[in-house]
């Protein structure tokens, strides 16, 4: 199924109506947890990319600038059902594209132990110790862009 990817902001109504849901179902509800009760104003500050099919919201990543040269990757989430399809992997490629041409030398990112292989496939390198964040391990990984 055909899937395209798209730049938004958090003015853009996707971002209340479909991004908000589609995090919580994928990344806090298996892990008990609501986005309900997070501080989510520095989504404001962040870029945000969507995958969208068939007018429904798929896939997100949020970028978030640290620094003048760094910015991190955060809420990386796909629709269970589009899985493994390559939605992930074509988000990444597109924030990979905004940062490199918006000048940033490096992407951070706190990857979930469970996630680690997707990160490693597109390039990412692990650094520093296992932490705990939502409850379960991460581990810091990072990418410099060339
Ligand atoms: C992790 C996630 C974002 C990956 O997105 P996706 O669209 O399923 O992944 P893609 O189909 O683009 O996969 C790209 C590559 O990563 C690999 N990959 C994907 N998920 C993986 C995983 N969990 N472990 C190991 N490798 C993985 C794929 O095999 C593929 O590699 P290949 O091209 O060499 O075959 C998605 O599965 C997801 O939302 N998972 C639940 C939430 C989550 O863990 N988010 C990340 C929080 S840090």
């Amino acid at each position: 199924m055909e899937f395209t990817v798209r730049h938004i902001n958090w003015l853009a109504p996707e971002y209340s109506e479909s991004v908000w849901q589609l995090r919580e179902d994928v990344l806090r509800i298996p892990l008990g947890l609501s986005l309900r009760n997070e501080d989510l104003s520095r989504d404001k500050t962040n870029e945000i990319f969507i995958a969208e099919s068939q007018g429904k919201v798929i896939g997100c990543v949020f970028m978030e600038p640290k620094s003048p040269v760094q910015i991190q990757l955060r809420a990386m989430a796909v629709d269970h059902d589009w899985q493994g399809k390559n939605v992930g992997r074509a988000l990444v490629s597109a924030a990979e594209a905004f940062s490199r041409s918006a000048g940033y030398r490096q992407i951070s990112l706190h990857a979930r132990k469970a996630a680690m292989g997707f990160y490693t496939a597109l390039g990412y390198l692990a650094i520093g110790d296992e932490f705990r964040e939502v409850g379960i391990p991460h581990f810091m990984m990072e990418k410099w862009l060339g």
